[in-house]
C-alpha cells in the first residue's frame, strides 16, 4: 500500500503539463500517512494521554512551485481541479476536500509562519493523491493537513525537519497549526492527536503523547509475531462532525460541574464571572481546567451529583487515560496480551460510556474476538462507524481475514437497506504495518 509516485508524476503531467519543468524547479513530492490509534480515545481535546501510531496508508502531494501566488490543486481521487490565490482564501463549499488544503494556508498566513521563517510565500501547481480511506478513522484529514503544510513551506523554500533547531517550525508547532486549521477554518473541534502522530510517527513504534503538555515518547512496539489489522466496517455516518463536537461540550459541561461541585465541598464560593475580581476567566480557583485534573478518587466521590450523561462521558475520560498509562507500562515490559485486554475494555467505555460506537464496530468487535489468537479489538478514531483495530497473533491473521467479515457483506451495500448508517463503503478487513511519519519523498516510491 502507500501512494507511489509515478502516479502522481503522471496525473501531474495529465493537468498541467510537464514539458516545461526546468530541471532546477522540477516535481517535488512529499507525503503525510494517516494514523491507527492503539489506546486512548476521545481523550485528546481533554488533554489526555493517547498511544497511536503512523500507518503505511498515505496521502502524497507532487507540486511545483510557481512564480505567483496561485494554487492550482488536482485532486486525483475526486478528479476536479481547483485553483484560488493565496491573497484570499475561501472556503469551497462545492470542492470540500480542498479546504483541509486552504484551510493550512490560511492559518500559515494568518500566523506569518513563512515570513518567520525566511521564506517566501509562493503558490503552486500540486496533484492531491491518497490511500487513506475517508471518514474510516484513520486519519485522512489530518494526513491531507499535513501534507499541504509541508508542501506550501516547501514552495516557500521552507523545509521542515524533525531536530529544527529554529530555522523551521518545530512538529509541535506544525501539528498546532494544522489542528486551528481543522478546528477553525474545516469546522471540526478536533484535539491534536492525529496531527502529531502523522508529523512524528516512526517505524516500530508507537507515540506516547501528553495532549496537555505536548511531551511525547516513541516507545517500541513489540509486535513480534503480532499483526495490526484493520477491520473497515464500509460505514460512514452523516451525523459524525455535529456528534464529535457535542461530545467535546459534554466534557466541557463535565469539567465545569465537577469544578463548581469541588469548590462548593471546599468551601469555597463558586468562582466569579469572568473579569470580576481576581479569578481566572476559566477553570477555577481549585485549578481544574480539563478532565485531565480530575482523579479517579474525586469523580468517584461526586459522580453521583452529575447528570448522568455528563457522568458517563466523564467515566469514559478518566478511565480512558489510566488504560493508556497502564498499556504503554504493558508493552514496554512486553504483555501484549495485557495490552490486548486493555483495548477490548476501551471498546467498551467507548460503547457504554461515551457512545460513539455503532452496531457495525460492535459487530466486528465481537466476531473478532471468536477468533483465536486475537488479542485484543475495539473501534479506532472518532467513531460512528468507519474501523476496528485488532491486535492479532501471525498464525491467525488468514483465518481473521478470511472470517471476520459476515459473508455476503463484501459488496457495497444500497444505501436504502441501511438508512443513515450507510454501508457507503465495502466492508473489508486489511493489515496494516507502522510507518515512518511525514516528510519528503523521492520520486520513484
Ligand atoms: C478524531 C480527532 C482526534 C481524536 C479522535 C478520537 O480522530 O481528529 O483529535 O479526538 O477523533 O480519539
Amino acid at each position: 500500500m502507500a501512494v507511489s509516485t509515478t502516479g502522481v508524476e503522471l496525473a501531474f503531467g495529465n493537468t498541467f503539463g510537464i514539458g516545461s519543468i526546468a530541471e532546477d524547479d522540477g516535481l517535488r513530492f512529499v507525503r503525510a500517512p494517516g494514523r491507527v490509534n492503539l489506546l486512548g480515545e476521545h481523550t485528546d481535546y481533554s488533554e489526555g494521554f493517547v498511544f497511536p501510531c503512523a500507518i503505511d496508508l498515505d496521502v502524497v502531494i507532487g507540486f511545483r512551485p510557481r512564480q505567483d501566488r496561485l494554487v492550482r490543486l488536482y485532486s486525483a481521487d475526486y478528479d476536479e481541479v481547483v485553483g484560488f490565490s493565496l491573497d484570499r482564501i475561501d472556503y469551497d463549499t462545492e470542492h470540500k476536500w480542498s479546504n483541509y488544503f486552504r484551510g493550512v494556508a490560511s492559518v500559515l498566513l494568518k500566523h506569518d509562519i513563512i515570513g518567520r521563517y525566511g521564506g517566501t510565500l509562493r503558490g503552486m501547481d500540486a496533484v492531491v493523491k491518497g490511500d487513506v480511506p475517508e471518514g474510516a478513522g484513520l486519519s485522512s484529514s489530518a494526513a491531507l493537513e499535513v501534507a499541504s503544510a509541508l508542501a506550501l513551506l516547501g514552495a516557500s523554500g521552507i523545509e521542515v525537519r524533525r531536530a529544527s533547531a529554529g530555522e523551521s517550525p518545530s512538529p509541535v508547532e506544525l501539528a498546532r497549526l494544522c489542528q486551528e486549521a481543522e478546528n477553525d477554518f474545516v469546522g471540526v473541534k478536533c484535539g491534536i492527536m492525529d496531527q502529531m502522530i502523522s508529523l512524528l510517527g516512526q517505524v516500530g513504534s508507537a507515540l506516547f503523547l501528553d495532549c496537555r503538555t505536548g511531551a511525547y515518547e516513541l516507545v517500541p512496539l513489540p509486535l513480534k509475531g503480532l499483526k495490526l489489522v484493520m477491520c473497515d466496517t464500509g460505514v460512514r455516518r452523516g451525523l459524525l462532525q455535529s456528534e464529535y463536537n457535542r461530545r467535546r461540550e459534554e466534557c466541557e459541561a463535565g469539567v465545569r460541574l465537577i469544578g463548581e461541585i469541588l469548590e462548593e465541598r471546599a468551601g469555597l464560593a463558586p468562582h466569579p464571572e469572568p473579569g470580576v475580581g481576581a479569578a481566572p476567566d476559566h477553570g477555577t480557583s481549585r485549578g481544574i481546567q480539563t478532565l485531565r485534573d480530575v482523579s479517579r478518587a474525586e469523580f468517584e466521590d461526586i459522580k453521583e451529583k452529575l447528570p448522568p450523561v455528563i457522568a458517563k462521558r466523564c467515566a469514559h475520560v478518566i478511565g480512558e487515560n489510566e488504560r493508556v498509562l497502564k498499556g504503554v507500562d504493558a508493552l514496554r515490559n512486553g504483555r501484549a496480551e495485557e495490552f490486548g485486554a486493555l483495548m477490548n475494555e476501551s471498546h467498551e467505555s467507548l460503547r457504554d460510556l461515551y457512545e460513539v460506537s455503532c452496531e457495525a464496530l460492535d459487530t466486528m468487535v465481537e466476531r473478532a474476538r471468536t477468533i483465536p489468537g486475537v488479542l485484543g479489538a475495539r473501534m479506532t478514531g472518532a467513531g460512528f462507524g468507519g474501523c476496528t483495530v485488532n491486535l492479532v497473533r501471525e498464525e491467525s491473521v488468514s483465518q481473521f481475514l478470511a472470517e471476520v467479515i459476515p459473508q455476503g457483506q463484501h459488496r457495497a451495500k444500497d444505501k436504502h437497506e441501511f438508512g443513515d448508517s450507510a454501508f457507503s463503503h465495502v466492508p473489508r478487513a486489511f493489515v496494516v504495518e507502522v510507518a515512518e511519519g511525514a516528510g519528503p519523498l523521492n520520486a520513484g516510491r
